[in-house]
């Protein structure tokens, strides 16, 4: 097993900054050059804004009493100058993290999808696809605390407040002593909400989540809920998720509303008392006006760089949590991507006393052994749930099996590079899924370079093509969602066709032509014969015509192989298939007045 190289061993959420630095050697080196850029950036706007109270001072205090006009508008313009400069320096490094942050968060869905594609089919079961969606799309977005700019802007704001307060208590010490009276609580509240929003936001975001599956699950099974009439039940189920999710809103955000008017009330109020305090000293001749004036600029020294503080430490959590589920998925065991090529496949296939368990514990296959040589055709039969499609699964090296071994060609597959296996393999099965696009790229995802000429030649081989070309738009008709509809037959027909195009040395057809009219499927039988000729088959007959397509049958019963032979013999055993036979093909042959199963006997 290939295991994904880039997952360290730290992933855990209470160590913060292991994670983020796990991240930043994986996601961030490239970047470094733009990375040193915004923090330099940042560090330049700081600068840029720390004159500005003391130049307001100095104007106050040096330029009104001296009515010195000239001096008024030279420090004016260097103020002036500063605010455009600092402006300027912020918009660029603005856009500069705007893009930052967007690479970064496309390389981590690129990473998550290639990884998801590449893990194996057993991750897969019991996930559903929104889920796996909505981790790709979200945990990628929250990962913002872990960017440079939170990092720098803590080191840039522990300056800023150092300095602002520095000054400040400079200016008049015990004024400075005295705004800790403010600053001390508003800290206090903005922790606090921030704490009470960190946890409560993890039940907001389960319940997003879970009433956002029961909303689209109440779409998706729309027909179902019509046909039984269970419109109001289920609005019902909706609007009780629905007030769940307000009421948790409601309390989430109160936490917000809390933090911000408490916030601004410890602010409006600090600066009554500064200017009270100031003006006070002003008298007394302990402070210049412009002071009062400097002081109160530098309250936003002191008042932003602890609400970023606090804001940092929620940031940094939320991303360590985000990067720790991204992580989650990195480091599953893809499926491997090594093993032995082969040029050419002649197609034989053998099981060898294999034996397999979905979930490890519970066979559904036990000890089956059979062969196929090449160019041979082999039905596969079966009551439901017996295993005839898990088998297929394992051929395809979907899964492996706990004993045994299912050989190709004389190799084991597990030995064989997966590409191999695949490309030498046409399956279709119960489920035909169509993406949504057209049917000519349908089509030619068997075979991606495949002309227009190659892709109608496929579609008359399975009868698809017919019906393609009475749509208004013939093989450019979309599919799916924005497009049309296709009948059960019409899907099999298309998949046929793609397998038709790909042209593998094995089929597989499991149930291909259950969904088609007995007449198609007539023809379709037909166009498979010389196919089938030359190629390995297995062919998984619920339909007696399929059978028909088969040298040799094989009957299965829950996970073993019960009977094999040819279907005259089999029928005179009088065993298993032939009891099958009777349950499943008798009516058929009655009622579709088939020809006598001439491959079959022969
Ligand atoms: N992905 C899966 N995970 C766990 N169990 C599975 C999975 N797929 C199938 N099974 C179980 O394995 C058993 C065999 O299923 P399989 O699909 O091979 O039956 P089948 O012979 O193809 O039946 P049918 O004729 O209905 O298609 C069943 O009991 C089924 O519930
Ligand atoms: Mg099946």
């Amino acid at each position: 097993m290939q295991m994904s190289t880039s997952a360290g061993n730290n992933l855990d959420a209470t160590r913060p900054f292991s994670l983020i630095a796990q991240f930043a050697r994986d996601f961030l080196r490239v970047y470094t050059g733009s990375c040193i850029t915004v923090g330099l950036l940042m560090i330049l706007t700081v600068l840029l804004q720390l004159p500005i109270p003391i130049l307001t001072m100095y104007v106050i205090d040096h330029t009104v009493a001296a009515r010195n006009f000239d001096l008024l508008t030279q420090v004016t313009l260097l103020l002036a100058g500063l605010v455009i400069a600092k402006h300027v320096v912020s918009y660029f490094n603005e856009t500069l993290t705007l893009r930052l942050k967007e690479n970064i968060i496309l390389e981590i869905q690129k990473r998550l999808v290639n990884t998801i594609q590449r893990l194996p089919l057993s991750f897969f079961s019991g996930k559903h696809s929104t889920y796996l969606q909505t981790r790709v799309m979200n945990d990628s977005r929250a990962i913002e605390g872990a960017l440079v700019r939170t990092l720098v802007s803590i080191a840039v704001d522990g300056l800023t407040f150092i300095v602002g307060i520095t000054l400040i208590m400079y200016i008049r010490y015990e004024l400075g002593l005295l705004l800790f009276v403010f600053l001390a609580p508003f800290a206090y509240i903005r922790y606090y909400a921030n704490e009470k929003m960190r946890i409560l936001s993890r039940d907001m975001q389960e319940a997003t989540a879970v009433s956002s599956a029961v909303i689209s699950e109440s779409f998706a099974g729309i027909r179902t809920i019509k046909a039984y009439l269970r419109e109001d039940f289920q609005e019902g189920i909706i609007a009780g998720q629905l007030r769940g999710l307000r009421d948790i809103y409601i309390k989430t955000n109160w936490f917000g509303v809390l933090s911000t008017v408490g916030t601004s009330f410890l602010t409006s109020l600090s600066i009554t008392f500064v200017l009270w305090y100031g003006c006070r000293s002003v008298m007394t001749g302990h402070m210049t006006l412009g002071q009062v004036f400097a002081v109160l600029a530098f309250l936003n020294f002191l008042y932003g760089p602890v609400n970023n503080f606090v804001a940092a430490n929620l940031r940094i959590q939320q991303s360590a949590a985000a990067i720790q589920r991204i992580y989650e998925f990195l480091k599953e065991p893809k499926e491997r991507h090594d093993g032995k090529r082969l040029d050419a496949v002649k197609g034989k296939i053998e099981f060898r006393d294999v034996s397999f368990a979905y979930d490890g514990v519970n066979h559904v296959l036990d000890g089956v052994s059979f062969n196929i040589e090449p160019g041979k055709a082999l039905a596969l039969v079966g009551r439901t749930g017996a295993g005839k499609s898990t088998l297929v699964n394992l051929l395809l090296g979907f899964y492996n099996p706990q004993n045994g071994a299912v050989m190709l060609d004389g190799h084991d597959i597990s030995d064989l590079s997966l590409e191999t296996v695949r490309k030498s393999i046409g399956v279709v099965d119960q489920q035909t899924f169509l993406f949504s696009g057209t049917i000519l790229e349908n089509i030619r995802f068997g075979k991606p370079d495949a002309s227009f000429e190659e892709v109608v030649a496929a579609s008359k081989q399975s009868y698809a093509d017919e019906f393609i070309e009475r749509l208004p738009e013939g093989y450019h008709t979309r599919v799916g969602e924005r497009g049309v509809r296709l009948s059960g037959g019409q899907c099999q027909r298309i998949a046929l066709a793609r397998m038709f195009l790909k042209n593998p040395q094995i089929l597989i057809l499991d149930e291909a032509v259950s969904a088609i009219d007995s007449e198609s499927e007539r023809y379709i039988q037909r166009a498979l014969v010389p196919l089938i000729s030359t190629r390995t088959t297995i062919v998984i007959a619920h339909r007696l015509s399929s059978l028909l397509l088969a040298d040799r049958v094989i009957v299965i019963e829950q996970g073993r192989v019960v009977e094999q032979g040819f279907h005259h013999s089999l029928m005179q055993a009088d065993g298993p298939y032939a009891n099958l036979f009777q349950e499943q093909f008798n009516a058929q042959l009655k009622r579709n007045d088939t020809e006598a199963p001439s491959v079959a006997v022969a």
